[in-house]
């Protein structure tokens, strides 16, 4: 284990360091004396401090040293400018940024992609022009979906690995866990910041027997996703063993390399932390075909520790017999309505789906690898054999420019556009919904069917009445040949262009390309050698992007005759705090997206949203302009919060907005975690009632007094209420913060102490 490889072909310093991770778990088993999952493995041999820390599942939190960082386009523009604020040289773990969620299907990919170049240019040039600054690697757009991308390239297997965006598990096909956090987490991590996770909770699922005809991979998620539903793998690893990991199907078609991928990817929609199959050959074989076979080799020599101890408890288990798996077709709405495709003509029929199948689409970060693309290749060429040509509109997203330039040369792409298929970008395209669709109206019921992931109401198109469905790339080909959803192409005949009957021959495809991959054009950018003269590229007059600028030391004095900038009623997620939609485009300013600051929050003093009383002047207005009015005033403020206070996703603006426009406190009855810890990050303070039923004594109109130079660990704070009428009381409040985070909010934030640190 002593040996040095690399994680990847691109990074000439950065090793895995199996040595270390063996190390680190012989520290944790002579403790926890128990068999592991290999779940448990990946964590734990990246413990911050093996010797000293709690493991419980479900319980402890965990201080975790990830190998990697990725983020997306999107998420990225946040996460670098705050770490930018940090001051530091450069991102102190391995990250690269992949451009792929901002180009939008219209036509095609040549020119859909030139088009997103323009539109977007500022971000590209920001974040291209940050990464070589900062030492990041950088994917250009074009170069496909970061989740494909993490696979042919970085992942390995038991590394550990975040990513600003909750497809990340999809590495989980090469044994890496690999899980999707909020920019605050990757800021973090950049900035060698441990990183926490609630230890999860291990779900096994255990392959029996063998896959063949119609059954796909994807048919294994989307029957789990059934069983556990959206929810039930929260807080969990959900974790593949058993003899159906190793088999080549039945057919001897499925390697089950990149399948594992689709099946991970996916398990984010039952809310599981991740998913991780144990190393096996086909890994082995993936990672040579991708010119990693240095890696394989290495990986062998630790195989024991990529796989599940003998004995591992799970706290749950499920089995699945791939002999007897239907293929499935899940939704509309939900991922997690599972429907045989033996039963869903009917089942469309009785819950009246648009029969009429409007839109398939195949491809995305979830099914994109060579067999996928094969085996819909070889559905699409049987029907144009027999004359027919897909009767609904058709499209491909390649996962990457790797894909796409492999099945360019090797026929598959052709025969696509010769079915009528439209090759879009590589790129996030209609699965995030970045699609302009015209083939109907906004409003217009009508039924796709797509192989990606999420198919939440309007999530691809927009439209809510759109009928959205997920499944196998093989059964989007099939029923898109047909253009209706009552077709079963394991037992209907359709008719070929001379009237003659015939029933689709199962599909069929390499796993790995016979001639090798071909890398297609170079879309990715090193960091160069000398980083020191890049400038960062940020126009002053920007509205989607601003330098940020660290935020100011406490004052070292308590905080006196505050105002209440609202009371909040009732449910106040981070969609409430700091809402998405037409938002998300000045995800990368500060400063304008604190427009949306709690404008969603219900304000307890009238029942209505965005709408508080101006405690200097008496006049209702907006939250975030009675915020603007209070800073510019120098007049620090406080929010008071019902139960689970910033509950939801966990967008570290809901914690960045209110700190900017100058905040101090956030009290409530309680917080979601994740929330509670990006205020702290941010430098505020999230305090709760220590009784609860205090918060109803606590008015609008009164003002606060937050004796700060009394935090300290595991002391109550105290907040004086000063009624408009009446005489001043005490209330009691309790926090969480330990030692490390109280000087986090001592310097402005815990980057700015992390700034200190490095000074
Ligand atoms: Fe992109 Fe859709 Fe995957 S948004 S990252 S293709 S889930």
């Amino acid at each position: 284990l002593d040996r040095k490889v690399r994680q990847n072909n691109w990074e000439e310093s950065n090793f895995i360091n199996y040595k270390k991770m063996s190390e680190n778990l012989a520290i944790v088993r002579a403790r926890l004396n128990r068999p592991l999952t290999f779940a448990e493995k990946i964590l734990y041999s990246h413990l911050d401090d093996p010797h000293g820390q709690e493991i419980e599942r479900g319980v402890s939190y965990l201080r975790l040293r990830p190998d990697r960082v990725a983020c997306q386009d999107a998420t990225a523009q946040m996460a670098i400018l705050q770490f930018m604020s940090a001051g530091m040289p450069s991102v102190a773990n391995p990250t690269t940024v992949h451009c792929d969620h901002l180009i939008e299907a219209q036509i095609g990919g040549a020119k859909d992609l030139a088009r997103a170049i323009n539109i977007n240019k500022e971000v590209y040039d920001f974040l291209a022009s940050a990464c070589a600054k900062y030492n990041i690697g950088f994917w250009k757009p074009g170069s496909g979906i970061i989740h494909q991308i993490l696979l042919e390239n970085y992942a390995f297997p038991g590394g550990l690995l975040i990513g600003t965006d909750s497809h990340t598990p999809n590495a989980g096909g090469l044994g890496m866990a690999a899980i999707g956090v909020g920019g605050a987490d990757a800021v973090d991590v950049m900035a060698n910041l441990p990183w926490e996770l609630k230890a999860p909770k291990v779900i096994g699922v255990k392959l029996t027997g063998q896959m063949s005809g119609w059954t796909a991979p994807k048919d294994i998620i989307l029957k789990v996703a059934d069983i556990l539903t959206v929810k039930g793998g929260t807080g969990a690893i959900v974790e593949y063993h058993g003899p159906g990991t190793e088999t080549i199907s039945a057919t001897g078609m499925f390697w089950l390399t990149y399948p594992h991928a689709t099946i991970c990817n996916m398990g984010a929609e039952i809310g599981a932390t991740t998913s991780v199959f144990p190393f096996n050959d086909r890994m082995y074989d993936y990672l040579a075909a991708t010119k990693r076979t240095e890696i394989g080799d290495f990986a062998r020599s630790y195989a024991q520790e990529l796989r599940e101890d003998k004995g591992a408890e799970y706290d749950q288990l499920i089995e699945i017999n791939l002999t007897e798996l239907e293929p499935h077709i899940n939704g509309p709405f939900t991922p997690d309505l599972a429907t045989p495709i033996s039963k869903f003509a009917e089942t469309a029929k009785k819950n009246g789906w648009p029969e009429e199948l409007k839109v398939g689409l195949i491809g995305s970060c979830t099914n994109s690898s060579y067999e996928d693309m094969s085996r819909a290749a070889s559905i699409a060429r049987d029907a144009l054999n027999h004359g027919l040509k897909a009767k609904s509109l058709f499209t491909v997203t390649p996962g990457s420019e790797q894909v796409r330039a492999t099945i360019a040369r090797d026929g598959q792409l052709q025969t696509f556009e010769e079915f009528g298929g439209v090759v879009l970008a590589n790129a996030c395209g209609p699965c995030i919904g970045q699609w302009d669709r015209q083939d109907v109206k906004k409003g217009e019921a009508n039924s796709i069917l797509s192989s990606y992931n999420r198919n939440f109401t309007g999530r691809n198109d927009g439209n809510p009445a759109t009928h959205s469905f997920v499944t196998s790339p093989d059964l989007v080909v099939a029923l898109s040949i047909a253009g209706t959803l009552s077709f079963n192409p394991l037992k209907d005949k359709l008719k070929d262009k001379d009237g003659n009957e015939f029933l689709l021959a199962a599909p069929t495809g390499n796993a790995l390309p016979e001639r090798g991959y071909d890398p297609g054009e170079n879309t990715y950018q090193a960091p160069p050698a000398d980083r020191a003269s890049v400038q960062v590229q940020v126009s002053p007059t920007s509205d989607r992007l601003q330098v940020l600028s660290p935020f100011n030391a406490w004052d070292g004095k308590d905080a006196l005759d505050m105002p209440i900038l609202i009371k909040a009623k009732g449910k106040t997620t981070t969609d409430h705090i700091s809402m998405a939609g037409p938002w998300l485009k000045y995800r990368g300013h500060l400063d304008n997206i604190s427009n949306n600051m709690l404008i969603g929050a219900i304000n307890e003093a009238n029942g209505e949203a965005n709408k508080v009383k101006n405690a200097t002047t008496s006049d209702f207005d907006a939250v975030p302009a009675v915020a603007r009015d209070y800073k510019a005033k120098g007049i620090k403020w406080v929010v008071i919060g019902d139960w689970n206070y910033g509950e939801g996703s966990s967008r570290e603006h809901a914690a960045l907005e209110p700190r900017h426009l100058g905040g101090l406190a956030i009290i409530t009855r309680s917080f979601a975690r994740i929330h509670e810890t990006n205020l702290k990050k941010q430098g505020m303070l999230p305090l709760t009632f220590s009784d609860p039923a205090d918060y109803d004594k606590i008015k609008p109109d009164d003002r606060i007094d937050l004796l700060c130079t009394g935090l300290a660990v595991g002391k109550p704070f105290t907040m004086v209420v000063h009624p408009k009428d009446g005489k001043p009381f005490e209330v009691q409040l309790s926090h969480t913060f330990n030692e490390a985070q109280i000087e986090w909010f001592k310097n402005g934030s815990a980057l700015n102490t992390m700034a200190k640190a490095n000074k």
